[in-house]
């Protein structure tokens, strides 16, 4: 019976410390939950938000140097979100090709009014997919407001 109770002791001091070590394990993990280094996908989508926004003041500001690197930053936020959930529907994944495509398109002609128009098709995708995995009240529009007022947009640097 003694033997037992010492056996059974040593598991529950066992089980004490495995349970005190997960939240520090947790505690240690960038953005308080990434897996093995696997980004949230909601943290991938905010990432997406903030070049949403970015390219927004870079484009209408005329920087398209700026603009064309947010735009690229898009593209490789949507193709890790892509790769890394495949559960998102495929067909709104692919139908972001066509408006990074204007975009790319619009800006290498530093064409204001096709990078308004094709800026507006990108939102109206990323709307789409929202919709599409019920998640409608995430809807984007162009920004009204920047909200990065650390960063240089306008024409500057080269
Ligand atoms: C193929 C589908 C798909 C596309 C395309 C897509 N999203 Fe998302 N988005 C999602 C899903 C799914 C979530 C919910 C993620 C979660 O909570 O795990 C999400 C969530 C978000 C959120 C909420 C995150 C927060 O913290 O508020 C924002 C913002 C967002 N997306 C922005 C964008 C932007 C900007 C684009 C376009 C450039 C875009 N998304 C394109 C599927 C998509």
């Amino acid at each position: 019976m003694k033997r037992l109770s010492l056996v059974w002791s040593a598991a529950m001091v066992a089980t004490v410390a495995l349970a005190a070590t997960i939240p520090l394990a947790a505690a240690q993990q960038p953005n308080g939950g990434e897996k093995n280094g696997t980004p949230r996908l909601a943290d991938l989508m905010e990432a997406a938000q903030a070049r949403h926004i970015k390219l927004w003041f870079a484009g209408i500001t005329g920087n398209w140097k700026l603009a064309g690197y947010q735009t690229r930053q898009i593209k490789t936020r949507l193709q890790e979100a892509a790769s890394l959930y495949q559960s998102l529907p495929v067909d709104d994944v692919t139908t972001m090709a066509k408006p990074i495509a204007a975009l790319t398109a619009a800006i290498a002609a530093e064409d204001s009014k096709a990078f308004v128009k094709a800026y507006g098709d990108l939102t109206a995708g990323c709307n789409s997919c929202h919709q599409e995995v019920k998640l409608g009240f995430i809807e984007l529009r162009a920004p009204a407001a920047n909200p990065f007022s650390d960063q240089v947009f306008g024409k500057g640097k080269k």
